[in-house]
């Protein structure tokens, strides 16, 4: 469970996140909306344990976050799996280094190593282009192949940051169908998109982020 209490976040002497009293339930599902620039990736990157709070807490399963040292902090990061809103794929790696490469370094057994990053590529549907390096992909199969890093090791959280933004409306489907069934195997699903539309048949929590303040909706 992440409970986030009165967090605020300011960068730069400008308030991005004020006041915001969030938990995140242990399983759930979970979509943040909001306007661009509105501090949805920043929000992220606060959970993560990559920005500091300005004010107020984090708190994993009840310990603070801003408490953890470092190897911790590691620990608590390895838990996530992580879907960046650019992606942040490995140029030198192909696809399969890629997704392999999230198991290698949180010391993954070797001789498992090749079949769960298969399973990842097949459940997102990228084992076509398992050879491929990120500059031969396109933008969808690009996000694909995050989304199969973030998934490999079967984290207990799993954070997506406009997981559908590059992907046609039938692809998009696909994947938010995926991230259902993600969360249906007990992880923590929170997705951060503007396409509201995604949301249809959205069976979670919605919060809305905007004016600095989060609100579930
Ligand atoms: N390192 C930084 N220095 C200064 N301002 C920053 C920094 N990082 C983010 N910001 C500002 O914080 C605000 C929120 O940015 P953020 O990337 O979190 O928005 P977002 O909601 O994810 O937007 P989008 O939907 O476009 O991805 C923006 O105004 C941005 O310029
Ligand atoms: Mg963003």
């Amino acid at each position: 469970m992440i409970d986030i209490q009165n967090l605020s976040f300011e960068i730069a002497g400008k308030t991005i996140l004020d006041s915001v009293d969030v938990a995140f339930e242990k399983s759930s599902l979970n979509a943040i909306i909001g306007p661009s620039g509105a501090g949805k990736s920043t929000l992220l990157n606060l959970l993560m344990g990559l920005y500091k709070p300005s004010k107020g807490e984090i708190l994993v399963n009840e310990i603070k976050l801003s408490s953890l040292k470092k190897n911790s902090r590691q620990k608590y990061r390895q838990n996530i799996g992580m879907v960046w809103q650019d992606f942040r794929l490995l140029p030198k790696k192909n696809v399969f280094e890629n997704v392999k490469f999230a198991l290698e370094v949180i010391n993954f057994p070797k001789l498992e190593m090749e079949k769960a990053v298969l399973t990842a590529l097949e459940k997102v549907g990228l084992s076509h282009q398992i050879n491929a390096y990120p500059r031969e992909l396109s933008g969808g199969e690009k996000q694909r192949c995050a989304l199969a890093r973030a998934i490999v090791h079967n984290p207990s959280i799993l954070i997506c940051d406009e997981p559908t933004g590059n992907l046609d409306l039938k692809n998009a489907r696909e994947v938010i169908e995926l991230l259902y069934k993600v969360n249906k195997n007990n992880t923590t699903v929170i997705i951060v998109t503007h396409n509201v539309d995604l949301l249809d048949n959205f069976n979670g929590q919605v919060f809305l982020l905007e004016d600095s303040r989060l609100k579930l909706i």
